[in-house]
């Protein structure tokens, strides 16, 4: 069983993933790791991120770097929003993801283009979704936990760039594929977002 969850940063897809995962006792990869990946080792190298040729020299990462805490920060996120729009960066890492998908036994991804394009035959997608304001109010309390000194309306700002442009780009914009079902986060707990999913689940196996 492939298990497909796309959907906009801080909606909870990631949280819903990992608990999916757990339960179905199925391997989980988070795909936004490997452009944030791609991202911290054109940064490390001083590179340019808008520059299609710097982005696709820095695919090539080690796997110890997925591991870094320093690949969850928003700096990091931000660039990989950037470096991710390069059509040859996606390709690069195309391959990667299917194989994790095709394993025997099944897998849950997580992303914003897996229902769509990494695993279009999924037995399950979904397509987790909360209203930008909730979502940046969650990012935010999140980073003051951190001890980041930033406020509510920078974070919100920041969540709408990057929502624009993961769902503008041309090559395998963020959108909820038609087979999909919607799971809308903004007024759920943790554990009724995730009762909700294994509910959804449930319904389409
Ligand atoms: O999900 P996360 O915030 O870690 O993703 C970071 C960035 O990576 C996203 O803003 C998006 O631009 C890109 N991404 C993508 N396709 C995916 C997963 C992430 O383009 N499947």
């Amino acid at each position: 069983m492939i298990i497909a969850v796309d959907g906009p940063a801080a909606s909870g897809k990631g949280t819903i993933a990992r608990a999916l995962a757990r339960h179905y006792n199925l391997p989980h990869l988070d795909t936004g790791l490997l452009y944030r990946a791609v991202a911290a080792t054109l940064l490390r190298a001083g590179l340019e991120p808008a520059s299609e040729a710097d982005a696709v020299a820095s695919c090539g990462f080690e796997d110890e770097l997925l591991g870094d805490p320093w690949l969850r920060t928003d700096e990091v996120g931000r660039l990989a929003s950037v470096v991710s729009a390069h059509p040859p960066v996606r390709a690069a890492l195309l391959e990667r993801q299917r194989n994790f998908a095709r394993q025997p036994g099944g897998a849950v991804l997580d992303g914003r283009d897996i229902g769509t394009v990494i695993a279009p035959d999924a037995e399950v997608k979904l397509f987790v979704k909360a209203t930008p304001t909730i979502r940046a109010q969650r990012r935010h309390l999140e980073l003051r936990k951190q001890g980041a000194d930033t406020s509510l309306d920078k974070v919100l700002a920041d969540i709408r760039t990057r929502d624009e442009r993961d769902s503008q780009r041309s090559e395998a914009p963020m959108r909820q594929a038609e087979d999909a079902a919607v799971l809308d986060t903004s007024f759920l707990s943790i554990d009724a977002a995730v009762q909700r999913a294994i509910a959804l689940v449930e319904q389409r196996t």
